[in-house]
C-alpha cells in the first residue's frame, strides 16, 4: 500500500510553509473536489434541513407498503474532527447506498469543524441532532421504526458516534434506546500513541501517527509544541498521577491478542512532562476517549459492529474497545480486514476504486441489514 493523495501533500506543504492553517486548506481542497447540492432520485429522497440548529443532510429510501416504517442510522462523517463534510461526495455516496440497501432514513450529521469550534462542541451537535431526531413526532415524520434506529461513524465520526453513545446510553430521561453501534475504524483515545498499531503504522501513508496526533492537539485547541514528546508517550508517564488509574482500561498487553501483540513491546516512560496534561487536560476526558470509560458506563450498550484496517494506527484502538465491552456483556463483532488501511470504507466508488473499499463497504452494510 503506497497511496499518498495529492491533496494531503499539497495541505502538509502549506503548513510547511505556515502559509495558512493547515486543515482550513485541506478542507478547501476536499470541498472543491466534490460537494453535492441535495439531489434526490426514484430510490432515495435528499433533504438539507437542521435539527435543533444543528444542519442535517437527509436521505430517505423510498417507501414500501410492505414495510410502512423504515430503519434509520445517525451517521457521523471522518475527517479528523476538523476535515469533510456530509456534502462530501464520498460520504454523500455513502449514505445514498445505505438508505438504498437497507431501505432506511440515513441522518448525516454535519457537525461543526475545528477551527471554527473545539473540543467538546463536535460532541454536544451530535448530540442535539440525534435527540432531536429521536423525538416521538420527528421520527413518525420519517417514518422511522423507533426500535430500529443505528449510530455510526467512520474514524473520527467513529469517535463522535462511540461518545454519543456512550452518553445516550446514561441518559435516563430518554425514552427511545438505540439497537446498535456500528464504529468504523474508529479513534478511541490519545493516552497510548505506542499500541501495537501506532508503532507498526508510525509511517503508513493517510494517517501516519505524527498526524493523528496533531489532529487530536487542533481538536483540544492546543499547540504543537508537544507533539514529539506526545508520541513518546511523555504526556501519561508514571508520574503523570491524573492518567494512573485510566492506564489499566487501555493495557494492551492484557486486551490484545498476541496475533496483533506480535513482539511491540509497551512504551511507558518513568518520568515525562505532567505539564502537558495540566495544558490539555482533555486528552484525558471519557467524551473524547471512550476506550477509558469505565465498566460500568460500557454495560447496557447497544449491539456493536467495530471495523478495523491492519494497516491503520487506530486499529488497536477498535480491538481494545471491542475487548472491554465484550466483558461488560456487550454484544460485539468485530470485523478485522487484513489488507485494509484508514479511510479505505469511502474510497469505493469511482474515481477512487479500490477493491478494499468494496470489500469492507460491503461487509458493514451486510451487519446493519443483518442487525439493525
Ligand atoms: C497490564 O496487564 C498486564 C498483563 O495482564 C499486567 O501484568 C499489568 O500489571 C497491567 N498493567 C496495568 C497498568 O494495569
Ligand atoms: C520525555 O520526557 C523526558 C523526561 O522529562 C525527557 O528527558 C525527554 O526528552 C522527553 N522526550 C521527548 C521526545 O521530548
Amino acid at each position: 500500500i503506497n497511496i499518498k493523495p495529492s491533496s494531503l501533500l499539497f495541505s502538509n506543504l502549506i503548513h510547511y510553509l505556515g502559509l495558512s492553517h493547515h486543515l482550513l486548506v485541506l478542507n478547501f481542497i476536499i470541498d472543491s473536489l466534490g460537494k453535492k447540492s441535495a439531489w434526490s432520485s426514484a430510490q432515495v429522497k435528499v433533504t438539507d434541513t437542521d435539527f435543533d440548529g444543528v444542519e442535517v443532510r437527509v436521505f430517505e429510501g423510498s417507501p414500501k407498503p410492505e414495510e410502512p416504517l423504515k430503519r434509520s442510522v445517525l451517521y457521523i462523517h471522518g475527517g479528523g474532527w476538523a476535515l469533510a463534510s456530509a456534502k462530501t461526495k464520498n460520504y454523500d455516496e455513502l449514505c445514498t447506498t445505505l438508505a438504498e440497501e437497507l431501505n432506511a432514513v440515513i441522518v448525516s450529521i454535519e457537525y461543526r469543524l475545528v477551527p471554527k469550534v473545539y473540543f467538546p462542541e463536535q460532541i454536544h451537535d451530535v448530540v442535539r441532532a440525534t435527540k432531536y431526531f429521536l423525538q416521538p413526532e420527528v421520527l413518525h415524520k420519517y417514518s422511522v421504526d423507533p426500535g430500529r434506529i443505528g449510530i455510526s461513524g467512520d474514524s473520527a465520526g467513529g469517535n463522535l458516534a462511540a461518545a454519543l453513545s456512550q452518553q445516550l446510553n446514561q441518559d435516563t430521561n430518554l425514552k427511545n434506546k438505540v439497537k446498535v453501534q456500528a464504529l468504523i475504524y474508529p479513534v478511541l483515545q490519545a493516552l497510548d500513541f505506542n499500541t501495537p498499531s501506532y508503532q507498526q503504522n508510525a509511517n503508513t501513508p493517510i494517517l501516519p501517527r505524527y498526524v493523528m496526533v496533531k489532529y487530536w492537539v487542533d481538536y483540544f485547541k492546543g499547540n504543537y509544541d508537544f507533539v514529539q514528546e506526545m508520541i513518546v508517550n511523555n504526556h501519561t508517564s508514571l508520574d503523570v498521577e491524573e492518567a494512573a488509574a485510566l492506564r489499566a482500561h487501555l493495557n494492551w498487553t492484557s486486551l490484545l491478542p498476541a496475533s496483533i501483540k506480535k513482539n511491540y513491546k509497551p512504551v511507558v516512560q518513568t518520568t515525562g512532562n505532567a505539564r502537558i496534561i495540566q495544558k490539555i487536560p482533555q486528552l484525558l476526558d471519557v467524551r473524547s476517549a471512550p476506550l477509558i470509560a469505565d465498566q460500568e458506563v460500557l454495560r447496557g450498550l447497544p449491539k456493536t459492529y467495530i471495523l478495523t484496517c491492519e494497516h491503520d494506527v487506530v486499529r488497536d484502538d477498535g480491538i481494545m474497545y471491542a475487548k472491554r465491552l465484550e466483558k461488560a456483556g456487550v454484544e460485539v463483532t468485530l470485523d478485522h480486514f487484513e489488507s485494509c488501511f484508514h479511510g479505505c470504507v469511502i474510497f469505493a466508488s469511482w474515481p477512487t476504486y479500490f477493491s478494499v473499499g468494496i470489500q469492507t463497504q460491503n461487509s458493514y452494510i451486510k451487519w446493519l441489514n443483518q442487525n439493525l
